[in-house]
Order: structure tokens, then sequence, then C-alpha cells
């Protein structure tokens, strides 16, 4: 009961803080040719770090021409297979408690029952610690992938050393990285108690 609890706080926890992160990020493209400069580029992204999709409009530095620019890398599938099993094992948690709390007389009387919830929460378990893993690296190669300096490399203004690009912000993570140790905190303590 307690493993169902902690997977279903966890399960909360991880769902608020990855599958509903928006970040924003910030450049600045200083061309040589002033007036076509963009001092404050605000670029936004979140769940499910498509990014390859997200776009932003940058100065060209040549009269007052734009370009659309699109950040590079896509990290859905880890983000979305670790909210599926962060809303699966609460769905889980929640009818195992429920189910426990309600038929506890006919939960002892049955004795296959115990069994089949232990293999439930072992396979959850391990399900936790695969999709947090792989989130996990996902989400270190999010945090590259829109660190405003490697961001700059992306527009093609910036590559000509006559312009001048800067970061001006970066994206705010400490709630993504607690969800990731919460999860993988949770999935071991749940496959300690289930062994
Ligand atoms: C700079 O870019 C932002 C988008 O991030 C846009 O809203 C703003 O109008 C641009 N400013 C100039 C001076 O082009």
């Amino acid at each position: 009961l307690c493993v169902d609890l902690s997977l279903q706080l966890f399960a909360i926890f991880a769902f608020a803080t990855c599958g509903g992160y928006s970040g924003q990020l910030r450049v600045s493209v200083d061309c040589m040719e002033k007036a076509s400069s963009n001092l404050s580029i605000g670029i936004d992204f979140g769940y499910p770090f498509r990014l390859h999709q997200v776009a932003f409009e940058a100065p060209m530095c040549e009269a007052m021409r734009r370009e659309r620019v699109f950040l590079a890398g896509d990290y859905s599938s880890s983000a979305e297979f670790f909210v599926t099993i962060a809303v699966f094992s609460f769905l889980y948690s929640l009818v195992a408690t429920v189910a426990y709390i309600f038929f506890l007389n006919k939960y002892r009387e049955n004795s296959q029952r115990p069994l089949i919830d232990f293999v439930v929460t072992v396979v959850f378990s391990f399900m936790w610690l695969v999709s947090s893993s792989a989130w996990a690296k996902a989400l270190s190669d999010v945090k590259v992938a829109t660190d405003p300096d490697e961001v700059q490399l992306l527009i093609p203004a910036c590559k000509d050393p006559t312009n001048r690009c800067g970061s001006v912000l970066g994206p705010r993570w400490s709630g993504l990285n607690t969800s990731v140790v919460k999860a993988q905190i949770s999935s071991i303590g749940g496959l300690c108690v289930s062994f």
C-alpha cells in the first residue's frame, strides 16, 4: 500500500513537472547594421519537446529582413514515454489502493491476488526505471539544444563575425531536475519493497 501511494505521489509530481513544463530562452542578434538588430528574441518551448518544430524569427542583418529558424532535435518519444508510464502507474496505484481498501476481505481470501499485485508492481517499477533513465538522457540533450549559446549557432546571421550574437536568458530547469530524481528514487524504492 505504501508503494502504491508513493507511486501515486511521484506520478503526479512527474506529470506536473515534465508533462506541464514550458520554458523560454532569449538570444540577441546585434547586427552591424544596427537598425535590423533584435536584442531580445524570445523562444518558447515545452512538453513534448519536439524542438525541431519550435520556430522563431531572427533578423537576417540585411535590410530589415527576417527569417524563420527552427531549434534542433525531437525528444518527444522519451518525454511522452515517461509521462505515459507516470499516468498508467498513477491509474494502477489508484485502482489498487481503492481495491485494497474496499475488498480487503476478498483480497485475503484470494491467494493469487498478492502474487498478481507483486508482479504488476515489479513491472511498473521496472518501467519507471527504464522511462526515467530514458528521460534523464533526453533531458540532458534538451538542455544542450536549448542553451542560448547553442541556439545562436543555428542563426545564419550569427555565422558572420561582423554581427554579434549573445545569450540573454537560459531556460529554468529546477522543476525538471527534481522530476527525474524523484522518479528514480520512487522506482528504486518500488523495487526494493517488492523484493
Ligand atoms: C524581436 O523579436 C521578438 C520575438 O521574439 C519580436 O516580438 C519583436 O518584435 C522583435 N523586435 C524587433 C525590433 O524586431
